[in-house]
């Protein structure tokens, strides 16, 4: 499973890369106007810093303007995903951009027959909200099994992108799910290295190897 930050933030993004582990990006409006700076400013030094995919949402409604302001985005970096809601405009609008070949993540899917819609409109990515549907007593993980059940049946190449996760339980239910990419906040991905057995436990370690001033391995002499 892939594991992408969901966040605009730079300084989070290059505390995560610096782990080698980070996937992608994704943004969306409220978490890029939180920055305060210039939208394409913002997204051409997040794919400097992340070898992958980032999302970059439209905020258009009607599909000839989506897929104008989508053109311009994909046009900035070849990482840049153009993200379209899943709304009819944002079914026509990804419909168009997948057909020149633009990479499109439909957002804001809340049910499995939007899911199959994105799919036959040629979407790249889909991404449920399922913290969203936890919030309103919906089964958000449901979704995600509906849904990858339904894209394997007809062979869909569109990948499940779970999004709106709000904590590390989350994360392992999308990679048991088979879910292809999981988008986090950076508190969610700092989370998912943290153990206080593991703290304890190296603690411990270094303070016996301490007590016994033993040398430290990078100064030990090959032979
Ligand atoms: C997905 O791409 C969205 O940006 C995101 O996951 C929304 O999550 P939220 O419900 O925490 O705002």
């Amino acid at each position: 499973m892939q594991i992408y930050l969901d966040t605009g933030n730079v300084k989070e993004i290059r505390e995560a890369a610096s782990l080698g582990i980070l996937d992608g990006v994704t943004t969306n409006p409220s978490l890029v106007s939180r920055e305060g700076r210039e939208f394409k400013d913002l997204l051409l030094e997040i794919c400097q810093i992340v070898d992958g995919p980032v999302s970059a949402e439209v905020v258009s409604v009607e599909a000839e303007a989506m897929v104008k302001e989508g053109r311009a985005l994909a046009k900035l970096h070849p990482n840049i995903v153009v993200k379209c809601p899943l709304i009819p405009e944002g079914l026509k609008a990804t419909k168009q951009l997948a057909s020149e070949g633009i990479r499109v993540n439909v957002t804001l899917c809340f049910t499995p027959t939007q899911a199959l819609l994105a799919a036959k409109a040629g979407a790249w990515c889909v991404s449920p909200f399922i913290g969203r549907l936890d919030d309103v007593s919906s089964h958000g993980m449901g979704l995600i099994r509906q849904i990858l059940t339904i894209f394997r049946q007809y062979q869909f190449s569109t990948q499940v992108l779970v999004a709106s996760v709000r904590h590390p339980q989350h994360v392992v239910e999308a990679a048991l799910a088979g879910g292809h990419i999981c988008t986090m906040p950076f508190s969610v991905f700092q989370q998912l290295v943290k153990h206080p057995l593991t703290d304890i436990g190296l603690k411990k370690f270094l303070a016996d190897w301490e007590a016994h001033h033993m040398s430290n391995p990078a100064e030990i002499q090959s032979v």
